[in-house]
C-alpha cells in the first residue's frame, strides 16, 4: 500500500495538517435531528475510514473517535471541527480569492447557501427542505473552497455528492463546475440504500438549489407560490384576471426554508393567510424578516384576526404556533369557511422529522425521533390520517385543496389512507386532490416555458439589484399574455415587497425568450460598467429541469412521466453549451428515486463569449421542457413550439406531434375487439 507521506506529497490542494480548534457551536442555532443509521459494523468502519480520507494521517488518531461519536449521535459525520471560524455569508465577490471569476462567484453562492440567516440547519450544511445539503461535511466544504480558489478558466471542478473529485483540464467554453448529487444505480435507487450510502459518506441529498448552490432564500419560491395562489383563486374562486385574493382565506402550514414564502405570497396576492408552524424559532425568523405579519399561540385568536381582515378586504398573514392538524380540526368543528387549502410540511421525509405529528410539540418531536423512531413513525401515520380527514371535511364544504409539491398526498397514502388514491388501491392513477402542477403551474406556466428564472448581483450592492429589476421590467411586454402582466407587476413591486434574504437576489418567472433577453441585457450592463457581475440561474423546479411524476411532470399524460430523459438532456445540453455550472440530482423536493432534477449557473462577466453562451443555452434550457411537453400533446406547449419553429426557422427545429382524434382511437379499438370476437 502506498504510504500517506507519498499521498500527501502528491497533492498541492488539500486540508492542512494543523488540527483546527473545535468551534463553539451556538446554542440558538437550529440543529438537524439525528439521521437514521442502519449500518452494520463493517459499514461503520467504512464510514470512519471514508471520512478520514480528507485529513492527513497525523490527525487520524484525534479525529477517529470524534467522527465515530458524530456518526452514532447524529447519524452522519459532519466534521464539525472543520467549520470555519469566521462568519459564513455570501460576501461581495471581490472579497474572495480566485483565479477566475467563476471560482470566486461560486464561493459567494455556497456561502449564501450556508449563512445562518438563510440555511435551515447551518451546522449540518442543510440549506432547506429538512435534508437538502450543500455538501456532506465540513472537510468537503473546506476542500471545495480551496479548489474554487485554484480553478482557472481552462479547468473544470467535478463534484460528486459533495465530494470534490478534482480539477481537470477543459476549455474556456466548458462548465467550470459539474455537480451531481444522490444519483444511484437503478436497483439501489431507494431511500434505504441511499441512506446507507449517505451514512457511509458516499452520497448526499442535494434537494435542488442546496446541492446545486443556487438557493436565494425563501424568495426563490415566493413568486411561484404567488402565481399558484392567484391562479388557484382565478380558476377555483371565480376571481377575474385583473383582481386579487382580497377577502379570501388561505390556510397552510410551514414557515421553513421554502414554506416560509407562503405568508409573503398571500400578502402580495392581497389575501388573508393562516400558516401553522410547530417550531417557534421559524416563526421568530419570519417575523424578524417581515415575511409574516403577526403570530399567535391561540387558534381562536388566529381566526379572529383573519375574520377582521377578511371583512375589511385587507391583507394579513398570521403565523399560528401549533400543529396544522389542530388548526384544521378547529375550522371543521366551528364551521369556518376556508377558500384555499394546502400544506408545506417536509412530507418528502415524514419519518425523518419533516412532519411533526399531532400531539407532540416541536421539542418533543425531536426527542422522540432520537429515542424511539418506531413510535414516532406510528404517531406520524395517525396524524396524517387525521390531517386527511380534516382536509376532506373542508373540501366537502367547498374549500379548494391542492398538494403543493411536498409529497403530502403520497405521505398520506403511505401512512395507510388508501382513500386518497383515485382508485382506492395504489397511486398509479393519481390522487383524489389535485397537485398544483397538474392544475395550475403545469398548464398555465410550465407548458409555455414560464419558470423560476433568478439572478444574484455578485457585487452585493442593493443598487445593482435595483438596476437589474428596472432592466428586467423593461424587457417584459405586459400586454402579451396574462402571465406577462403578472410577471411585470411582480418585478415592478419586487423591491417594495422586500424579498431579499441573504445575497442581493431576485426571482422572476419568465419564458425562454424572456430569460434570454433579460440575460443579454444584464450582460450588456456588466460590459458597460453599470453593474457588477451577475450570477444567473434557476430553481430546478422548472419547465425542463426536472422529471418527477409526483410534481414537475405530473401534467404529462403520454406515459412518459416515469422517464428521466428530459432532465438528463437538459443537464447535458447546458454543459455542452457552456453554462458555468451544471448540476444533476436525485430526489429534489419529493424524495430519493421520485425525481431527477438539474439546474445551472451562468456568470455574466460582460464578455461577448458569454453573449454567445446566453444565446445558445438559455433558450435550450427552457425549450427542452416545452418541446417534451409539446410532444406529450400539452396544448399550450404545442402552440409555443409552433411559434418557436416559425421564429427560428433555419436555426432551431422542434418535432411537433400530430394529434390523433380520440374517436378514431375508440373506433379502432372497438373494431379490433369486434373482429376478435368474430374470429373466434
Ligand atoms: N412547491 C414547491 O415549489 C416546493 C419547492 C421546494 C420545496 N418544496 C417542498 O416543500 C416542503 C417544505 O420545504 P421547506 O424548505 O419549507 O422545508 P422545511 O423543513 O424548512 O419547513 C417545513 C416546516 O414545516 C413545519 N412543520 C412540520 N410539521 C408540521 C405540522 N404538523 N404542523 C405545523 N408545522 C409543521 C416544520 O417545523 C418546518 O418549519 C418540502 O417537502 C419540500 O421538498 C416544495
Amino acid at each position: 500500500m502506498v504510504d500517506n507521506l507519498s499521498i500527501s506529497n502528491a497533492m498541492k490542494i488539500k486540508l492542512s495538517d494543523e488540527l483546527p480548534e473545535y468551534p463553539v457551536l451556538k446554542e440558538n442555532v437550529r440543529r438537524a435531528p439525528k439521521r437514521e443509521v442502519t449500518l452494520n459494523e463493517r459499514e461503520i468502519k467504512l464510514a470512519l475510514k471514508n471520512a478520514l480520507r480528507y485529513v492527513p494521517e497525523s490527525l487520524h488518531e484525534k479525529l477517529a473517535p470524534e467522527f465515530l461519536d458524530e456518526l452514532m449521535t447524529r447519524g452522519r459525520i459532519y466534521g464539525y471541527r472543520f467549520i470555519p471560524k469566521e462568519k459564513i455569508y455570501g460576501r461581495p465577490i471581490d472579497e474572495y480569492k480566485g483565479k477566475c471569476i467563476e471560482g470566486k462567484a461560486f464561493q459567494v453562492m455556497i456561502d449564501n447557501n450556508l449563512a445562518h440567516e438563510v440555511a435551515l440547519y447551518p451546522y449540518e450544511l442543510v440549506t432547506y427542505g429538512e435534508t437538502g445539503q450543500v455538501c456532506q461535511n465540513w472537510m468537503q466544504y473546506q476542500l471545495i473552497k480551496k479548489y474554487l480558489e485554484e480553478l482557472t478558466d481552462e479547468q473544470t471542478l467535478a463534484v460528486m455528492s459533495g465530494h470534490p473529485l478534482g480539477l481537470f483540464k477543459s476549455h474556456k467554453s466548458s462548465p467550470r463546475v459539474i455537480i451531481s448529487n444522490g444519483l444511484m444505480i437503478g436497483m439501489f435507487d431507494n431511500p434505504h440504500d441511499w441512506s446507507k450510502a449517505t451514512a457511509m459518506g458516499c452520497s448526499s441529498y442535494g434537494q435542488m438549489t442546496a446541492g446545486g448552490w443556487m438557493y436565494i432564500g425563501p424568495q426563490g419560491i415566493v413568486h411561484g407560490t404567488f402565481n399558484t395562489l392567484i391562479n388557484a383563486g382565478r380558476k377555483e374562486l371565480g376571481i377575474p384576471g385583473d383582481k386579487d385574493l382580497a377577502g379570501h382565506l388561505f390556510i397552510t402550514s410551514g414557515l421553513g426554508g421554502m414554506s416560509g414564502a407562503q405568508p409573503k405570497a398571500v400578502e402580495i396576492a392581497n389575501g388573508v393567510g393562516i400558516i401553522a408552524e410547530v417550531d417557534y424559532s421559524r416563526i421568530e425568523t419570519r417575523l424578524a424578516q417581515g415575511w409574516v405579519s403577526t403570530a399567535t399561540d391561540l387558534v381562536e385568536e388566529a381566526f379572529e384576526i383573519a375574520r377582521e381582515y377578511l371583512y375589511k378586504k385587507q391583507t394579513i398573514s398570521i403565523a399560528y404556533h401549533g400543529n396544522i392538524v389542530e388548526l384544521l380540526e378547529y375550522a371543521v368543528d366551528n364551521n369556518i369557511h376556508v377558500d384555499l387549502l394546502s400544506d408545506q410540511t417536509s412530507c418528502h421525509v415524514p419519518y425523518d422529522g419533516g412532519y411533526c405529528p399531532k400531539g407532540l410539540t416541536f421539542e418533543e418531536r425531536t426527542e422522540l425521533l432520537n429515542s424511539d423512531r418506531e413510535k414516532f413513525a406510528q404517531m406520524v401515520d395517525k396524524s396524517l390520517a387525521d390531517h386527511f380527514k380534516a382536509i376532506k371535511a373542508l373540501v366537502d364544504r367547498g374549500s379548494y385543496f391542492f398538494d403543493y409539491g411536498n409529497a403530502f398526498m403520497k405521505a398520506v397514502f403511505d401512512s395507510g389512507v388508501k382513500e386518497i388514491a383515485k382508485n382506492g388501491e395504489d397511486t398509479s392513477e393519481g390522487f383524489i386532490f389535485p397537485s398544483y402542477v397538474e392544475d395550475i403551474m403545469g398548464p398555465m406556466l410550465f407548458d409555455y416555458g414560464y419558470g423560476p428564472f433568478r439572478w444574484v448581483c455578485l457585487s452585493g450592492k442593493p443598487e445593482d439589484l435595483h438596476k437589474t429589476d428596472q432592466a428586467a421590467m423593461s424587457v417584459i411586454d405586459p400586454n402579451r399574455r396574462g402571465q406577462d402582466r403578472d410577471n411585470y407587476i411582480w418585478i415592478r413591486d419586487a423591491e417594495k415587497n422586500k424579498l431579499v434574504v441573504g445575497t442581493q437576489a431576485r426571482i422572476l418567472y419568465q419564458d425562454a425568450l424572456g430569460r434570454r433577453d433579460i440575460a443579454l441585457k444584464f450582460n450588456d450592463m456588466v460590459r458597460n460598467g453599470e453593474i457588477g457581475p451577475v450570477m444567473l440561474g434557476r430553481d430546478h423546479h422548472d419547465t425542463g429541469g426536472t422529471d418527477s411524476p409526483f410534481r414537475e411532470t405530473s401534467n404529462i399524460y403520454d406515459g412518459s412521466n416515469v422517464t428521466a430523459d428530459m432532465a438528463v438532456h437538459c443537464f447535458a445540453g447546458n454543459a455542452a453549451r457552456g453554462m458555468s455550472l451544471v448540476a444533476l440530482h436525485n430526489g429534489g423536493g419529493v424524495g430519493i428515486s421520485k425525481a431527477i432534477n438539474g439546474g445551472f449557473g451562468l456568470v455574466l462577466d460582460g464578455s461577448k463569449r458569454v453573449d454567445k453562451i446566453i444565446n445558445a443555452s438559455i433558450p435550450w434550457d427552457t425549450m427542452v421542457g416545452v418541446s417534451r411537453r409539446s410532444w406529450a400533446r400539452n396544448e399550450h406547449s404545442i402552440e409555443t413550439t409552433i411559434e418557436y419553429n416559425n421564429k427560428f426557422e433555419g436555426q432551431d427545429h422542434i418535432t411537433i406531434p400530430f394529434v390523433a382524434k380520440d374517436e378514431l382511437i375508440e373506433e379502432t379499438l372497438k373494431n379490433f375487439k369486434n373482429n376478435g370476437e368474430q374470429n373466434g
